[in-house]
């Protein structure tokens, strides 16, 4: 279904500690599943999602180097935890950590992608937002290389890679992971 992408309003919509969204793609990453609440939180309706790309959620103030990486890993079977700034269908915005899990078929090829997302923690947020804010500016000017060397100076300097970049962030930190334990048990693929 073709989608008008929707002028972002700068209004936050602020998730509930305890709400999953969750959504599946095939190995294209066109959705295939998504729970009630991705459903209510996107703004579209359960008809408009299911066949859509992913990068429907996607927000104008988001690096694209973020996905780069992300799509790298999970290509490659990884997880990755990701801090996205996804876009609602009324232009508002929300918070997310998403983690991801990889379904393969008996002979290892993809199947399915599953992610599961729940509120970024303020001080997550408040960390990220003028980072990614500085790899956008830097990507405008230079492309995604020039992000993706900031980026990855950024984590050098911290002497960590992304996951535990943002495992370390957020506080405290079991409650996040049990979290996601909870909906992967939950939610099934
Ligand atoms: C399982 C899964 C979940 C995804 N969830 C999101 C999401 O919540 N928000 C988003 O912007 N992109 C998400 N993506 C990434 C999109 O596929 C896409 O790469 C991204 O939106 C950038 O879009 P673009 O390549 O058209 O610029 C997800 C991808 C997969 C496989």
């Amino acid at each position: 279904m073709e989608i008008n992408r929707p002028t972002p309003t700068g209004k936050e919509i602020k998730l509930g500690s305890t709400q999953m969204l969750v959504s599946k793609t095939n190995a294209k990453g066109d959705i295939v599943y998504s729970n009630e609440c991705f459903i209510n939180v996107s703004g579209y309706s359960k008809l408009e999602l299911m066949g859509s790309p992913h990068s429907i959620l996607r927000h104008p103030d988001m690096p694209r180097v973020v996905f780069y990486l992300m799509w790298k890993e999970i290509r490659r079977g990884n997880n990755i935890i990701a801090v996205v700034k996804n876009l609602s269908k009324s232009g508002d915005h929300y918070w997310v950590t998403t983690d991801f899990e990889i379904k393969k078929t008996r002979d290892g090829k993809v199947r399915n992608y599953m992610a599961f997302r729940q509120v970024a923690p303020r001080n997550v947020v408040k960390i990220i937002e003028p980072l990614y804010a500085k790899m956008l500016e830097i990507e405008e000017k230079d492309g995604m290389d020039g992000s993706a060397d900031y980026f990855e100076n950024f984590l050098k300097e911290k002497g960590v890679n992304y996951n535990e970049f943002i495992q370390d962030l957020a506080s405290p930190k079991g409650i996040t992971q049990a979290f996601f334990k909870k909906m992967k048990e939950l939610f099934p693929a």
